[in-house]
């Protein structure tokens, strides 16, 4: 009997049925956490607005669960198996960002006002804690045997990016940052947790541990290709369509990768760049601006572009090696794409 290979699918249509998948359950861990903060992270994933009353606010675009449930697709086995995978990358991400918005300052995410601006800083630095707390929950209490093993990828991932956010923050203090170490501290932030998204699908779907290191490492380069992209759309983005403020970067005089890249060109236009960043004056109004086009004119928003494409095509040969499923296979290169060509 021949049975009909269901058609690949649009990324979009990919993020709406993950979405739908992982909701219900994210709901459920959330459910569980202390009435003080599954207010805040109500709020935070947009369930909940300010006053506490239901909404429908924008809860993010969910990547990362996404990689998750495909990646268990892709080596046989089931989305509903790799829920618990999914559910816990997400929490982790999320704890990240109630963290990471009080460490940049930054007052808008995902089109509302930050958790820390609402609740203050110690209330939103509690509320990611405890997000954290509920994403090992969820995959201590997975059924099946991956779960040690995914324990363990999912708390090697979390060390990663507190030290690639330790790095990030001690490089705003620091004038003699190299684009490699630059590279390494976005691959712990960001690369780590998509990497751990993959792999954990990868255990929760069966996979061999071939599988798994290939998927882990199509995740980590996609992850390093999406932290490029959001560092290039924190300079040129819109924040009508990102829902985070555009020049906070700049302003905070952040060594974001198309900055080091531009800072380290050897270009005039690079040292005209660093006199800025090193100057002693706060930032006045019109700074990001003329940062941004030194950034561009020093090569650095070039190096960005052209280093996003390669790292998409050595992702996607990773995503070969690990002789995915046809149709899973196919909805993970549409998501790399969309993940690595973002125009939001
Ligand atoms: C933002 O992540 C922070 C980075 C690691 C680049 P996302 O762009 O995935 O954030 P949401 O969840 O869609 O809002
Ligand atoms: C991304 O931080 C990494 C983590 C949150 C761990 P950024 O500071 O670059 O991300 P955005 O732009 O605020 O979302
Ligand atoms: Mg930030
Ligand atoms: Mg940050």
């Amino acid at each position: 009997m021949v049975v009909a290979q269901q058609d690949a699918r649009p990324a979009a249509e990919v993020l709406v049925w993950s979405r739908s998948l992982l909701d219900p359950a994210l709901r459920d861990a959330v459910e569980e956490m202390p009435a003080s903060m599954r207010r805040i992270a109500a709020y935070h994933f947009g369930w909940r607005d300010d006053l506490d009353r239901p909404a429908q606010g924008d809860g993010g675009k969910a990547i990362r669960p996404a990689l998750a449930l495909l990646c268990a697709e892709a080596v046989g086995g089931t989305a509903a198996g790799a829920l618990p995978a999914a559910v816990a990358v997400e929490l982790v991400h999320n704890f990240s960002l109630l963290h990471d918005d009080v460490m940049d300052g930054d007052l808008t995410r995902r089109h509302r006002p930050t958790a820390w601006t609402v609740f203050g800083s110690n209330a939103a630095i509690l509320a990611g804690d405890a997000l954290l707390a509920a994403a090992f929950e969820t995959v201590a209490s997975a059924p099946g045997p991956a779960v040690r093993g995914g324990v363990q990828t999912l708390s090697r991932a979390v060390l990663d990016l507190v030290e690639g956010q330790s790095a990030d923050m001690a490089f705003e203090e620091r004038s003699d940052v190299a684009l490699p170490e630059c590279v390494v501290m976005a691959g712990r932030k960001t690369g780590a947790l998509l990497g751990a998204a993959c792999a954990l699908g990868g255990m929760f779907g069966g996979g061999t541990r071939e599988q798994v290191t290939r998927l882990r490492a199509f995740g980590e380069r996609l992850g390093l290709a999406f932290q490029i992209v959001d560092d290039l759309l924190g300079i040129w983005g819109d924040p009508a369509v990102t829902g985070k403020p555009v020049h906070s970067d700049l302003r905070n005089r952040k060594k974001s990768l198309p900055v080091v890249a531009a800072l380290t060109s050897g270009t005039e236009a690079g040292r005209e760049l660093a006199a800025l960043y090193l100057a002693d004056a706060p930032p006045d109004d019109g700074e990001p601006a003329r940062a941004a086009r030194l950034v561009e004119a020093a090569g650095g928003r070039s190096w960005a572009t052209r280093r996003t494409g390669e790292l998409l095509t050595e992702a996607l040969a990773e995503l070969a090696l690990a002789s995915p499923e046809g149709r899973p296979a196919e909805e993970l290169s549409a998501l790399a794409r969309l993940v690595a060509r973002r125009d939001h």
